[in-house]
This record gives C-alpha cells, structure tokens and sequence, in this order.
C-alpha cells in the first residue's frame, strides 16, 4: 500500500524515481508526488498530482532542473482524502524536511496537537505530515540526524517506511523503518530505496532489505544501517530477484488479461518446481534424500512434527484466503486432518488457544499484507509452528515465518488476483498430497497422480477460458454488464470458489454481487431473486452434492431467476436448467474449482471491459495491503 521510490546518486534522479514509481503503482494510485533538492536554489522542490502517475508526469512536464536527491511517492489514502494537500511528499513547516511513508502512524491525534502547540503548521490530514514535523524538530534538539532518526523511530508507534529527503543534508536520505517493507539497492554511482525491489532499474544488482526497527542512511556511494538505539548492523547484501516474466503487458490490452493468460504456464512450472523440491521420481522418493529433504527443510518441518501433525490452520486474507477455504477440502480429504481456515483481520482480534500439535499456513500473493503478517507474528509469539505460502521470495513473510513454501507465478501486477489465486490452489493441492505421502496415506503413484491432475486441470483452465472468450466479450458481456447486482452460488468446494468469483466481479466492474452457499437460499436470500438478479452458480464434480445442487437451481428457477451456470461436461440436468451456461471438461473431483478458474475470471473481466473501468487499478484498491 503506497509505493516510495528515492534515490541519492547523480545519475537521472528524477526519470529513474519516476521510472520506480511506474512500477509499483500497483500499491496505490490514488496521487502521486516527487521531492527533489535544487542545488541552484538551494531548497527543496515538492510537485503532487491527484489521479495515477501519469498526472504528476504532465506537471512535471518542463521542469527540467537537475537533482541529485530524490523522493517520489504514489499514493493509497489512509489519513485524509485523495487531495493534493494530502499527497506525499509532505514537508515540514520550514521546508527543510521532505518525507514519503507507507503505513500508518498510530495515535497521531495527540502528536498533531502537540506539533500545533510547538508552532507548527499542519496542511494535510495525513499522519506523515506529522513525521516531517516531528522529525525537523528532533534534529534541531539532538544536533545529530542519526540520533534524531533513533528518536523519531522510538516514538512513533505502528507500522511505516519513511524516507527522508533533508535541504541540510542534501546529500544523504534518511530511512527508517518499522514493520513495513524497505529495500535498498546499489546502483551505478548511486544509491535507491524502495518499498518492492521491482522498483529498482537494471544497473542495481544487490539489495539490502531495511531491517525491522532501524534506521539507515544512503549516500551516493554508501549505506549505512542502525538498530534504535544507534548501533550500527552489519547489511547483508542480496542478488537482486529478476523477475522472469516480461515486463509490461506483453501485447495484452490488460495486465489483468496477460496475467490470466500465464495461468497455464505458471501451473506447470509451479508443479516443476514442487517435483524438484519434494521428489518427483521413485528414486528421489526412496532414497534421494537431498532433493526430498529440501521440501521440509523449507517447511522447517521435522519428521516428527509431521507424524505428530493434528490439525492445520490456515489464516489469510481476500483472495489467498479463498484459496484456503478451497484446500480445506484438500487437507481433510487427502490428508485425513481437520482445518480450520480464518481470515487474518479477525483471528487478530479472537481469543488464540495455541495447538502445539498444529501447523499455521499464511498465504498471502504480496507476502507484506499488514493482517497477515501479524497475525502470524501472534502464532510465532506463542511459539507455534508458521508456514509462509507466497508468491514473492524476497517478502517479509518469508523471512519472518519459520518455514516457507513458494509458489512460480510470476509478478502479479494487476490489482485483480489471478494467477497467484490459482497457483495457491495448485500449491496447497499438491502440499495436502505430499503431506500424505509423508504420512503413508498414499503411494508414490497417487503422488504422481495429483501432480498429472494439476497439469490437466491447467490446461483445461487455459482452453476453457479460450472457448469462451469470443462469445464473452462479445455477445455476454453487453447482456450482463449492465445489471446492477447479482447472485453467486456455490455448494462444498465450489462455495469458497463462488466467494472468489463474487470477490473478482465486485472489485473490477463495481457490480453489487453477493454469495451464499446454494444450500443457504431457502433461509433467506431466496427472497431476493428476481428477474433483475442473474443468479451465477458454481458446480461440483461430486454427485451427492451435484444432486443437491441441482434441486437448488430448480427453486431458483420456480421464482423466475435467471441461471448462469459453470457446469461439468455431463451434467446435462443442471445444463438444461442455464439460461446461459459454460460446460468445463471434467478433472480430479477436488480440481473442479481449479478448472473453473479461467472462465470465471474471463467473466469478471469482459464484464468489466464492457463497462470501460480501469481494470487493473480499480477504484479505492492497491495491490498490496499493507495497512491494516
Ligand atoms: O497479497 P495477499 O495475498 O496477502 O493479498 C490478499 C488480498 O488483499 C488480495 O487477495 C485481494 O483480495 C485481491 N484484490 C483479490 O483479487
């Protein structure tokens, strides 16, 4: 949530800050801002846009003095509307600090009154105003940046990265961090800090990821990190992650659309990898025990925790936590183990009853999403055993959880999960077998079995949504974009997918869409149908529950609802029933969901296409959450 990009270093400051801030718009774009120090002048030079970078771009358009210091900021608003006023960078009342944040400052109220008594004049209803404020105070009474960054760090409480552009010191930036994310990295004749490595252009090779609690300094030609009380910490150096994905939307008119499109690909690939890691062949299933321990050291899982496992926990937030409740059925049905599956902003603020006999997974695509991560930090302060299931090597989550297992999806940009909700399926399916392997529930055959499964149903993800994307766009979308609400049904396995596909619609076209297991629809909903309420059902490749399925499309059918149905090859009852259908060839019953994927997702987004929203940033949404 909120990109920041900066530089200290002669080299293209501004262009290569902007560049960054291109990048990770994906984290808000709600404003956008630079501060950069004019040597000629001297002072600092803040230019805000409201609206996405492009907007910043035209009023940066002709000013042309060079920097060698430079802050930019895209926004997500927390404190204060998307204003001008509000946008970052914001400066102290002299004008001598300039600062971009992500996160929140908590308990601001009283700081904002006392900075008012000291004189100063707050402009925006941001917190981060309040960080340039305090912070020019604290250089003024500890004569010393270091010893006023240490000072700042150890009042304010909550979760932020902040950077630093000084008008005294226009030859360093100051960072400080505290729970949110902040990378640096050495480039030619320069250094840059940023919230997401993908910020930083080629020439920086190594990262430095900004430890929890510390402050930093980079110049043109070092850094420099301490803990609060100002002891220096060693940096540890990182080859920078190169994203294998090509950059930029690859011919599609939407990033959301490449990245349905990589779905198949990445499947594959994340099962390749899953084959390496946990043994693939007999051999590596008896006696490699190299390649088939890398799995659980991963995991930091031991052999007998494995043995001795009861129960899985699974915690996540939007999407990934769809993703958990689709592996619920996973876990309990390969694995034979009760799950429980929680969303992270709730089970923050529940009694915890620690189960020493348990796993926690997080998922999370982003690994920096504020809820899940501590609510993982409350499982790890009562020592319980953390798995981090992640998309993103480099995240906070990974480096916090005391295991991790990573998924090959790629970069997500789009705001809209696609093929990161996917993999998480892919990887939770193949991890609930691999456990069971472990646990001599099933054989080495099964074990291949699931993996072929997985490559199927992605296959069949990829050239269902190809079937179907001509008559989509062009006949169904203008049928169904112009409904306002609508009514999503799942039953079993295929609810938690039905919530997924609520969830998809709702933020990229603004359609009202509400879901509720079909079996729910006689207490309650029903009341709601109508022939202005198309009503989109999920099926199941379980025939009990297909059954059941079945006799709820009927009730819905006896009150004039319209039906559009995702239906399995040879569930002609439930076909006859559609008034619009999508038939999916038939895969591994667990898998339908999977399956399912590309189509629904195509759905959500010609819907959206038809409508002219912007698809990959929605409105009030940024890819990654990290506010809580
Ligand atoms: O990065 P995470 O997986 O932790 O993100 C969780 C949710 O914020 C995310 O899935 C969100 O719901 C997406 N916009 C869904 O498309």
């Amino acid at each position: 949530m909120c990109g920041i990009v900066a530089q200290v270093g002669a080299r293209a400051c501004k262009e290569r800050v902007l560049d960054g801030l291109r990048v990770l718009e994906y984290r808000g774009y709600d404003s956008a801002g630079i501060a950069f120090y004019r040597a000629d002048a001297p002072r600092i030079e803040v230019v805000k846009a409201v609206g996405e970078l492009s907007q910043l771009e035209a009023r940066l358009d002709g000013v042309d003095e060079e920097t060698t210091c430079a802050v930019g900021h895209t926004r997500w608003a927390t404190h204060g509307k998307a204003t001008c006023e509000n946008a970052h960078p914001h400066v102290d009342t002299f004008d001598s600090v300039a600062v971009v944040h992500n996160g929140i400052i908590e308990d601001c109220h009283q700081l904002r009154e006392t900075l008012r008594a000291r004189g100063h004049d707050i402009t925006s209803q941001t917190d981060t105003e309040l960080a340039a404020h305090l912070l020019s105070d604290l250089i003024k009474e500890h004569r010393s940046l270091e010893r006023a960054a240490c000072a700042l760090l150890s009042s304010l409480e909550g979760a932020y990265s902040f950077v630093f552009l000084l008008k005294d010191y226009p030859e360093q930036l100051l960072v400080v961090r505290r729970r949110s994310p902040l990378v640096l990295g050495k480039g030619d004749g320069c250094y840059m800090a940023a919230s997401d490595q993908l910020a930083f252009p080629d020439d920086v090779r190594d990262v430095t990821f900004v430890p929890d609690e510390s402050i930093g300094i980079i110049t043109a030609h070092e850094q420099r990190i301490f803990d609060v009380t100002g002891a220096p910490l060693a940096l540890s150096l990182q080859p920078k992650a190169v994203a294998a994905e090509q950059r930029g939307k690859a011919g599609f008119a939407h990033y959301m659309l490449k990245e349905m499109y990589e779905q198949h690909r990445v499947i594959n690939r994340t099962v390749q990898f899953y084959q390496v890691i946990g043994g693939r062949d007999d051999a590596v299933f008896h006696e490699g025990q190299a390649t088939h321990n890398s799995l659980w050291k991963q995991l930091a899982l031991s052999a007998e925790q494995i043995h001795g496992l009861k129960k899985i926990y699974i915690i996540a937030a939007g999407s990934s936590w769809h993703a958990g409740r689709i592996s619920q059925f996973f876990f309990e049905q390969v694995l034979d183990m009760p799950v429980s599956v929680l969303l992270a902003s709730e089970f923050r603020y529940m009694p915890f009853f620690p189960d020493k006999d348990a796993i926690y997974i997080f998922i999370s695509q982003s690994g920096e999403t504020a809820d899940t991560l501590e609510a993982m930090r409350m499982v790890r302060r009562e020592r319980m055993h953390t798995i981090a299931l992640t998309n993103v090597a480099s995240s906070t989550i990974v480096r916090e959880a005391d295991g991790f297992l990573l998924m090959h999806a790629g970069p997500e940009i789009s705001v809209a999960s696609t093929k990161a909700f996917s993999c998480q399926v892919v990887s939770l399916y193949w991890l609930a077998h691999r456990l069971a392997l472990e646990r001599n529930l099933i054989d080495g055959t099964a074990m291949r079995a699931c993996e072929d499964e997985l490559l199927v149903a992605g296959q069949i993800l990829q050239a269902t949504m190809e079937r179907y994307k001509d008559e989509l766009t062009t006949a169904l979308a203008p049928r169904y974009a112009c409904f306002d609400r609508m009514i999503f049904l799942g039953r079993q396995i295929s609810y938690p997918f039905a919530l997924e596909a609520a969830l998809k619609l709702k933020e990229i076209s603004y359609i009202f869409a509400q879901c509720y297991p079909a079996g729910e629809l006689k207490h309650g909903p029903i009341a709601l149908i109508d022939s202005k309420t198309p009503v989109v059902i999920f099926s199941v490749l379980d025939e009990l529950i297909y059954q059941k399925l079945i006799a709820n499309v009927q009730e819905v059918k006896a009150r004039n609802g319209h039906v559009v149905i995702f239906a399995f090859e040879g569930q002609h009852e439930l076909i006859a029933l559609a008034d619009t259908v999508f038939i999916i060839p038939r895969v591994a019953p667990l898998l339908g969901p999977l399956a399912m994927t590309g189509v629904m997702q195509y759905f959500a987004y010609a819907l959206t296409n038809e409508l002219g929203h912007p698809i990959d940033k929605p409105r009030n949404l940024a890819k990654s959450v990290t506010v809580e």
